[in-house]
């Protein structure tokens, strides 16, 4: 039975035991549904409404992901969004979720200059954050002293690899990767050199199906898809685009479950038509009652 790599941090016991005042999933429960064979879900939120919906449907692991930049934020790219920004949000999300697992993205800029940068980065997102691991864009070899020096520090590193949306540029835009041999055996190699330097999991993003089974077959951590099929050990969806909250093309690996942009919208629309109706509020279900002789003394005051 293949088993997550915990060598760089404790034992499982003491994971198990270590003071958790609010019952947040650990590494080591993480670790138990990938040895029991169970699918992880994973879902990115942005703030305390999402996270607060994340934690009641007891999702595995609550990522805070840049991509908070283009779904939320109305930036371009995640490369738009400032460490500052993006802490903000990592504090709202953990206000709201105690259930699940909290892993935090490293954003662009804030760990590329130097290990010293990187650490301090990730001093604030655990300290100011609360979070309990970080994920890191990119397996190639100029990003795994970062992340050997993050894991040194005691806290647990997701990888990700394939469509990295940090370095869209280089990639050509958000297409999909593994398309030549080259391809597949870049993304193969950096998840080898991301598992041997002690990542607990990695997301693969945007490629074949096939070869993110063969990826996983391989691999003895987990493997967690985004567009990379069903043969992976979980998933992970963005919120805004699982929920239907935002009105634009959809990536074809998205499954829209509900259609919060539209019923918003009709709400809203419903809401304007009462004010201007009159329908809204109604004098006693929205309203507060006064005692008679309370007002008739201030009648005759005023
Ligand atoms: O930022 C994000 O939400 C992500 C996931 C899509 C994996 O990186």
């Amino acid at each position: 039975m293949v088993r997550i790599s915990l060598r760089h941090f404790t034992t499982r016991s003491m994971l198990r035991s270590s003071y958790n005042p609010i019952k947040r999933k650990t590494l080591a429960d993480i670790s138990d549904l990938y040895e029991n064979g169970k699918p992880i879900a994973m879902v990115t939120s942005h703030d305390f409404i999402t996270s607060k919906m994340v934690e009641h449907a007891k999702i595995d692991i609550n990522l805070i992901g840049d991509s908070l930049a283009n779904t939320t934020l109305g930036y371009q790219d995640t490369n738009e969004l400032t460490l500052d920004e993006f802490l903000y949000h990592v504090k709202s999300v953990q206000r709201g979720n105690s259930h699940s697992f909290l892993v935090a993205d490293l954003p662009f800029g804030s760990f590329e200059k130097s290990l010293e940068q990187a650490s301090e980065t990730c001093i604030k997102l655990v300290q100011q954050g609360n979070i309990q691991a970080i994920k890191i864009e990119g397996g190639q070899s100029e990003n795994l002293p970062v992340i050997k020096k993050i894991i040194s520090m005691g806290i647990p590193v997701m990888g990700h690899v394939g469509l990295t949306p940090q370095r869209h540029n280089e990639l050509g835009g958000y297409k999909l990767q593994g398309k030549t041999l080259e391809s597949c055996l870049k993304i193969y190699n950096e998840c080898l050199n991301l598992e041997k330097i002690g990542v607990f999991a990695i997301v693969l993003e945007c490629i074949p199906n096939k070869l993110s089974q063969l990826i996983t077959e391989k691999l003895s951590i987990p493997t967690i898809g985004i567009g990379a099929g069903p043969y992976t050990s979980g998933q992970v969806l963005v919120v805004s685009d699982l929920l239907g909250m935002k009105d634009c093309h959809q990536a074809k690996f998205v499954k829209k479950y509900q259609d919060f942009f539209k019923s918003g919208v009709e709400g809203l629309s419903q809401y304007k038509e009462e004010v201007e109706s009159g329908q809204f509020p109604e004098l006693d279900s929205h309203g507060y009652k006064m005692k008679k002789d309370l007002y008739d003394e201030l009648k005759k005051i005023i």
